[in-house]
């Protein structure tokens, strides 16, 4: 079956009616297991697209068949390397997150709380005292991940708006920009490694370019390709989650009175809310020809495992469609699944739970203002673009 989810091509990214692009897809679940996207890939070749939950775990967990050997960053650039270890498969990629790991464990991010939190509060109370409405995207949700996702690399925040603005033309630009920007992000990455290799510091990057595997250093290019894959997985993502919540909040006001009497509950919210607005597509490539669920996939044929599909699956999650803040066993993919499970997600959850916190603690009852609607986008990253917040 062939059906056009062009909500999902990137860099396609349309802004979605009624800023509701969770809702624009819901009807997924509808049709059939899997069906073909014509239109779903940057290169312009088609996708099969999975839609149950169960079937994107067998898909995620069989590296063999399905693999993440692909360079969509570096081909917006006309290169070929892998942004690591995002688009590299098992035995190599277990290599480089066995490296990896222990930089994100939960006790790191504990141990950056304070931070988050100081980060958090310094452009709440910024907006707080001097306005009663503003763009939460432009205003808190990006300059607090850039600003604590610089924290975690050890550089000024001096550079702060200089990355919002390459996050910004990456995500919402036109193709120039985008690779403009592409082309920023890599000259950076580059140019910190070095600088780190002639005077190290105590952060990430002199991490990096200090390790070994198997005995060796990381090439340049290894360097760079996990550079640029920390600096990109960890802005829009969190920013995206960010953004969504706030509009369901603004929303729903019972919902956000509940949290902002009951902080000890946003925990647990923030995982319902991370279930029903997941904004990552996962995209493997066939490694060899395959018969699933009844159709033939090609050797070289894209894959895509989007959470936003799996996590509202009626097999899976009772009521899906419904919202409840208080949900339990909540075992949603939005990090993931398999191998390449998120490496951020403690990192992420804290950065949230924190943001949204410190924001309802400080902000009044807060709705969307009257006449505007967010702006959201699909793409392979689902996220906002704007949403525009009053308060009184
Ligand atoms: C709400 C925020 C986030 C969401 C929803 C999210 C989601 C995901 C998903 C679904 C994957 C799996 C991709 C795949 O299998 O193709 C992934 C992988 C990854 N994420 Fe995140 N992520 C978030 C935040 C972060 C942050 C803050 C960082 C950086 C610190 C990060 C770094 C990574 C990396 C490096 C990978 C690749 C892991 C691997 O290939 O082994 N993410 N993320």
């Amino acid at each position: 079956m062939v059906r056009d989810f062009s909500l999902f091509s990137s860099p396609g990214m349309a802004p979605t009616p009624n800023g509701d692009p969770h809702a624009a897809v819901a009807c997924v679940h509808e049709g059939p297991p899997i069906f073909y996207s014509p239109s779903n890939t940057r290169d312009g070749r088609g996708t099969w697209v999975i839609t149950r939950a169960r079937d994107q775990r067998r898909v995620l967990q069989d590296t063999r068949t399905f693999s993440s050997h692909r360079s969509i960053f570096a081909s917006a650039l006309g290169e070929h390397w892998p942004v690591i270890p995002l688009e590299l498969d098992p035995p190599t990629h277990g290599v480089f997150r066995a490296l990896l790991d222990p930089l994100f464990s939960s006790k790191r991010v504990i141990a950056l709380e304070p931070t988050i939190r100081e980060r958090a509060r310094a452009l709440i109370d910024r907006i707080a005292r001097e306005r009663t409405s503003c763009d939460v995207m432009r205003d808190f949700a990006l300059p607090f991940t850039v600003s604590v996702f610089l924290s975690f690399l050890g550089l000024s925040q001096r550079r702060s708006e200089v990355f919002v603005g390459w996050v910004s033309d990456l995500l919402h630009g036109n193709a120039d920009k985008r690779t403009a920007a592409a082309r920023s992000i890599v000259g950076f990455i580059d140019e910190l490694a070095d600088r780190r290799r002639r005077t190290p510091a105590f952060d990430f990057m002199t991490f990096v370019v200090q390790a070994e595997i198997d005995g060796r250093s990381l090439t340049e290019e290894e360097v760079r390709g996990i550079g640029v894959l920390f600096l990109v997985a960890g802005l829009d993502t969190v920013a995206a989650a960010i953004g969504f919540d706030m509009a369901y909040l603004a929303r729903n006001p019972k919902d956000q009175e509940l949290l902002r009497n009951e902080p000890d509950r946003v925990m647990l919210a923030v995982e319902e809310l991370l279930r029903a607005y997941s904004t990552v597509q996962m995209i493997r490539v066939a490694a060899r020809d395959i018969v699933f669920e009844g159709v033939p996939i090609r050797k070289g044929d894209y894959v895509s495992c989007a959470t936003m599909f799996a996590n509202r699956d009626p097999s899976e999650f009772e009521c899906p469609e419904t919202i409840d803040l208080a949900r339990r066993g909540n075992h949603h993919t939005a990090f993931g699944y398999g191998p390449h499970l998120c490496i951020g997600a403690h990192l992420a959850r804290r950065e949230i739970v924190v943001g949204l916190r410190e924001w309802l603690a400080r902000i009044p009852t807060f709705r969307i203002k009257e006449g505007t609607a967010p702006i959201t986008h699909g793409g392979h990253v689902f996220g906002i673009r704007d949403l525009i917040l009053t308060w009184t």
